[in-house]
């Protein structure tokens, strides 16, 4: 049985928790691959709203092993408290496991992230302020911590000694802040390894078993498409791979042992932090997406920048992320909008212009429109394509054609049975255990 990547088509946010939630039903194994606290997924279940940030969208199902990857940066403390929520919420987390190769977001990681966004001020990317990039950083410039050192106090302390005096400098000769002592980052980072002694282990391992066994492995993606390091509008991207491709490093897997990969888009476009955003909107449409659609940050609880889809990067993402089939999510915030657009390209200086662009011609793009007609009735009750508005059922036709694969599930509502089995749906046929319970 082949693995199934849950991918972000846009910026982030498209409710890819709820989409690896729902498929997750009939795998054994959910994987995080890439990313770290950044990430925000919610999970709905009945009234109890579960938002995570480190563990995969899988936990919920008591058969799963949830899995975080060599791909995640992991803060040790971020994760313990995670754990510890779960648990107190009923969730039984003793199968979760994460990779010793991961690397460890460090106090001074978080501190340089923030003081380098506070300096910048406004001009900065607005990450979330979690360590992100200093500590894949310090994976690329070889002088990270892995989540196994934190099992090894001696080789820890060698590693520390190291780099510590390096990032100490940059904290107080660039940004003027204190040092942080070894000592002190030592115990609290052996503390931290005694905690997760016996989740942290070869997951690779644990990945390749499960696949020859012939189990399902689903492998969950952070953030999104748009904000990948190489896909994305860099410098206002994240440090990591969020596209398919990531999950092959990140996750432990081989491209040839990845059967499907289901891109996840909303019904319109929203973006947190800085960066071009051809489509978005100041005016009254924005303010209904952002109201409706309660678009403020699961992390950060920042509001998100809303706008129209941007169809000009869909065949892009479908692309590089190799899509077999999309879940649409949100088409139930669009009701009550008169009209309704879609972005199906670009004039840049009165020139037609296609995704990719280059950032600075990205920030004065013109978005090139189609408008639709928009629908009134609530479709958060619906759960047959043909009890679908006219309309809702034609703007759901156009994305699919734009997209090029088709929309295999659309969701109307955070509710895992809030989800319309539209077909055809090649590709997540084998995750048809998921498919029953919502088409019942
Ligand atoms: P993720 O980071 O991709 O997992 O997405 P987030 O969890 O940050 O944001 C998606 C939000 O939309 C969450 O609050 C979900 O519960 C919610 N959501 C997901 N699908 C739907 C849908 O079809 N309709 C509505 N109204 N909310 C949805
Ligand atoms: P999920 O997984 C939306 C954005 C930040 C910032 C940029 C870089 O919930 O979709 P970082 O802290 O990663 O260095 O910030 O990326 N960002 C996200 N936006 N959803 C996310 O995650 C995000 N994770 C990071 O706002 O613009
Ligand atoms: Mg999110």
């Amino acid at each position: 049985m082949p693995a199934t990547v849950v991918v972000g088509l846009q910026w982030g946010d498209e409710g890819k928790g709820k989409t690896t939630d729902l498929l997750a039903r009939s795998v054994s194994l959910v994987v995080r691959y890439q990313g770290g606290d950044n990430a925000g997924h919610t999970v709905v279940v009945g009234d109890e709203v579960f938002k995570l940030h480190l563990v995969p969208s899988g936990v919920l199902h008591p058969h799963i092993t949830p899995v975080i990857g060599s791909g995640v940066v992991v803060n040790p403390r971020i994760l313990l408290d995670e754990i510890a929520m779960l648990e107190e919420r009923g969730v039984d987390t003793s199968r979760v496991r994460v990779s010793r190769a991961a690397h460890v977001i460090m106090p001074y990681h978080v501190e340089l992230d923030r003081a380098a966004e506070a300096r910048l001020d406004n001009e900065g990317i607005g990450t979330t302020r979690r360590g992100i990039g200093p500590a894949y950083a310090d994976r690329a410039w070889r002088t990270g911590i892995r989540m196994g050192d934190l099992l090894r106090p001696a080789t820890l302390r060698q590693k520390l000694a190291r780099v510590l005096p390096e990032r100490n400098a940059i904290l107080h000769e660039t940004f003027g802040l204190p040092a942080f002592e070894l000592d002190a980052i030592q115990a609290d980072a052996v503390a931290w390894g005694e905690q997760l002694t016996h989740r942290v282990v070869d997951t690779v391992g644990l990945v390749q078993g499960a696949l020859a066994n012939g189990e399902h492995v689903l492998l969950e993606g952070a953030q999104g498409t748009l904000l990948d390091l190489d896909h994305g509008t860099y410098p206002f991207v994240t440090s990591s791979n969020p596209t398919a491709g990531g999950a092959c490093n990140g996750g432990g897997v081989g491209p040839r042992q990845i059967g499907q990969v289901i891109g996840v888009m909303k019904a319109y476009s929203t973006r947190v932090g800085s960066g071009p955003f051809p489509t978005e909107l100041g005016d009254e449409p924005g303010r209904h997406l952002l109201e409706k659609g309660r678009e403020f940050g699961t992390t950060t609880g920042r509001r998100r920048r809303c706008g129209w889809f941007d169809a000009a990067t869909l065949p892009y993402a479908v692309a590089v992320n190799s899509v077999s089939s999309i879940m649409l999510n949100k088409l139930d915030i669009l009701s009550g909008l008169p009209e309704i657009k879609l972005c199906t390209g670009y004039r840049v200086d009165g020139v037609s212009a296609t995704w990719p662009l280059e950032v600075d011609d990205l920030e004065r793009a013109q978005p090139v429109y189609e408008t639709f007609a928009g629908w009134d009735a609530d479709l958060s009750g619906i759960r047959r394509m043909s009890e679908l508005p006219a309309a809702a059922a034609a703007y759901v036709d156009v994305l699919e054609e734009l997209a090029g694969v088709p929309i295999a599930l659309v969701s109307v509502g955070p509710e895992r049975n809030q989800t319309i089995v539209r077909g055809p749906v090649d590709g997540v046929r084998e995750l048809a255990g998921a498919l029953e319970s919502v088409a019942g």
